[in-house]
């Protein structure tokens, strides 16, 4: 039987921290209102001319290092992004060339803030069916370049980053089970209401904005990321106990805390860098994880539980053995 097994992970930001101190400035906000409803203290916004495949690039030379693997060993590479550098190609491809890789698969998904759970059961199903022995999985997003910064209600919430993970054929798990879900009912409670094929003239206007109705998402993220949970322990006879880490998708700090609730799960074994990062889409688990293994709080052998919730709507877990 074959399994794969995340064997390094890497991250990349962009110099560029902007606190909420800093939001306060150009938008009508306090960094109490956001500190009190978010968690968020700071993000990181990329500077022009930086963009989600450069971020994409540094995230995906360290999760190599760490892995102890080169370029000629990666036989498929994923990006999950909502913030493609170009309308095609994928940002995927831009990544492969800028790594200097030739003829491997290569392309992204789209699930935005579940993007990087989308991306790893995609990839752990090439290792599983023996077509792929060692892939790069990113989430790598740009989200400010989407970002109304005169709307408070969505703009001090996002962040731009990219974290990344090696995935290998292994003997042992490794990856559990993956749990993926999608609802496409929920199309207009978070997105961006544009596109190549909807209203191009408002991409070439500088004004495809991202629009959410806050808390109807927020109820929704706790009811569907609680019940993913559920849905992982499950499907493996494991328990909540079984857990050593819970990382999520960093939205927001009482979201993370209500799904720790429900789990009666207490926050010392949630991964939360909400705080430090902001919202970061698609690139906010391989972030949270990364962080967490290099601060040495994760560690080998551990099992741990990531979930993601986002646009569609989107939502799913995975549960693997690190
Ligand atoms: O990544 C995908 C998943 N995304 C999420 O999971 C996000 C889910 N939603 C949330 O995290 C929260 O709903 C928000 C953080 C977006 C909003 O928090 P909330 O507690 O639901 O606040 P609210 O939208 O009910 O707004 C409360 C008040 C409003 O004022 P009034 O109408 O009560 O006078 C807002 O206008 O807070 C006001 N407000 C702000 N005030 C200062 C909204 N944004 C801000 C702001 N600064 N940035």
């Amino acid at each position: 039987m074959i399994y794969s097994q995340i064997t390094g992970t890497g991250s990349c930001l962009p110099d560029n921290c902007v606190t909420n101190k800093d939001l306060e400035k150009i938008v009508d906000t306090s960094d109490v209102w956001i500190r009190e409803r978010t968690g968020i203290e700071q993000r990181y916004i990329a500077p022009k001319g930086v963009n989600t495949c450069d971020l994409a690039h540094g995230a995906a030379i360290h999760a190599m290092e760490s892995a102890g693997v080169t370029t000629r060993d990666i036989d498929l590479i994923i990006v999950a992004t909502t913030t493609a550098d170009r309308v095609f190609p994928s940002t995927a491809c831009l990544l492969q060339s800028r790594l200097d890789i030739h003829g491997c698969p290569a392309f992204d998904v789209q699930a935005v803030c579940t993007g990087f759970i989308y991306a790893l059961d995609v990839a752990d199903k090439f290792i599983r069916s023996g077509t792929s022995k060692c892939a790069l999985i990113v989430g790598a997003e740009t989200f400010s370049r989407i970002l109304n910064w005169e709307d408070r209600t969505t703009c001090v919430l996002f962040g731009d980053g990219a974290g990344a993970v090696v995935l290998q054929a292994n003997e042992e798990p490794g990856i559990y089970s993956s749990h993926l879900h999608a609802d496409g009912d929920y199309v207009d409670y978070l997105h961006v209401p544009c596109g190549v094929s909807n209203n191009y003239q408002a991409i070439i206007d500088g004004t495809a904005y991202v629009e959410m109705k806050g808390s109807e998402v927020f109820k929704m993220a706790v009811r569907m990321m609680g019940a993913v949970v559920d849905e992982a322990l499950e499907a493996n006879d494991m328990v909540r106990s079984d857990i050593d880490w819970l990382i999520p998708h960093q939205a927001n700090i009482r979201i993370l805390s209500a799904t720790a609730k429900k789990l009666d799960l207490p926050m010392e074994r949630v991964v939360a860098t909400v705080a430090q990062h902001g919202n970061t889409s698609a690139a906010s688990i391989p972030l949270a994880l990364d962080t967490a293994v290099r601060d040495g709080r994760v560690q080998p052998g551990q099992t741990l539980l990531l979930e993601g919730f986002g646009g569609g709507f989107t939502w799913g877990a995975v549960l693997l053995r690190f």
